[in-house]
C-alpha cells in the first residue's frame, strides 16, 4: 500500500492515490508526497526543508510546495473552538482564529465546511474559543484528529457551560465567546469564515499562549 505525506499538516494517507481533501488541514492532493514506508518521519522542522526548497521570486508561475512553505511562515495560535446544536456540544482544534477589529472587539474563525463543529456554529450563531497555552499538546490531539461524528471528544473532560450556552474547554490560558455575525461571514471554498462578536472573555492563566510553530516543533 502507497503512503502519502500532506505536506502541510504531515498527515499520512494510505492507498494508490491521494485523497481529495486532507482531512486534518483541508488541503488538496496536490500537496501530498509519496513518501517510501521506512521514511515516515515527523513533517521537517521550521527553517529547514523550507530553506531547501525556497525558490527564487520570480513573475511567472511558482510551484506550490513553495508556496505553501512561504504560507507555513504565517504565524498562527491554536485554539479549541466549540459550539452547541441543541442539547449536543461538539468542539474541534483551530488555527485560523484571529482578532479582526478592536472596536467593536470581532474576531474571524476558518471553519471547513465538512467538520462537524461547523454545522453547530452555523445552527446556533455561537462560538466558545479556548485559547491554548504551551501545554496544550493533549487538547490539540483531543479536537483535532477526530470528528465529533465519530465520538464524543467531551467525554472524561473538565469543561463550563459559557453565558451563551457554548462548552468552555477548560486547561487554556483564555477563553472568549462570541456570536456570529452571519451577514459578515461569508463561504471561501471548503471553508467558511466566520466573523464574531466578542460577548465575553477572560485571562484564565498570565501565560504564553501556543502557537502553530511551537506545537510543530513540539508535538
Ligand atoms: C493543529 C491543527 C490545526 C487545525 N486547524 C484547523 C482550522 O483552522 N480550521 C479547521 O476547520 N480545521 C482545523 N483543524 C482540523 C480540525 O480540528 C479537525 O478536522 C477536526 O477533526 C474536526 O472535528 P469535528 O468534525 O468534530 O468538528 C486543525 C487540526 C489541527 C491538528
Amino acid at each position: 500500500m502507497k503512503k502519502w505525506r500532506c505536506t502541510v499538516c504531515g498527515y499520512i494517507h494510505e492507498g494508490d492515490t491521494p485523497p481529495d481533501v486532507c482531512p486534518v488541514c483541508g488541503v488538496g492532493p496536490e500537496f501530498f508526497e509519496l513518501v517510501e514506508e521506512d521514511k515516515i518521519s515527523p513533517p521537517p522542522r521550521a527553517g529547514e526543508a523550507e530553506t531547501k526548497k525556497a525558490v527564487p521570486v520570480t513573475n511567472g508561475q511558482q510551484d506550490p510546495k513553495s508556496m505553501q512553505s512561504a504560507l507555513f511562515k504565517i504565524s498562527y495560535g491554536l485554539f479549541i473552538v466549540t459550539s452547541v446544536k441543541g442539547e449536543k456540544i461538539n468542539g474541534q482544534c483551530a488555527n485560523t482564529v484571529f482578532q479582526i477589529t478592536s472596536d467593536p472587539m470581532r474576531v474571524a474563525l476558518g471553519i471547513n465546511k465538512s467538520n462537524l463543529t461547523y454545522e453547530f456554529i452555523q445552527e446556533s450563531g455561537l462560538v466558545g474559543i479556548t485559547v491554548l497555552g504551551e501545554n496544550g499538546h493533549d487538547l490539540v490531539r483531543r479536537f483535532g484528529y477526530s470528528t465529533g461524528r465519530d465520538k464524543d471528544k467531551f467525554a472524561g473532560l473538565e469543561y463550563s457551560q459559557g453565558t451563551t450556552g457554548v462548552p468552555i474547554v477548560s486547561g487554556g490560558i483564555a477563553y472568549l465567546e462570541g456570536k456570529i455575525l452571519r451577514d459578515k461571514s461569508i463561504d471561501v471554498g471548503t471553508h467558511y469564515l466566520f466573523v464574531a462578536d466578542v460577548v465575553k472573555g477572560a485571562v484564565v492563566e498570565d501565560k504564553d499562549p501556543m502557537t502553530y510553530a511551537y506545537f510543530r516543533k513540539t508535538k
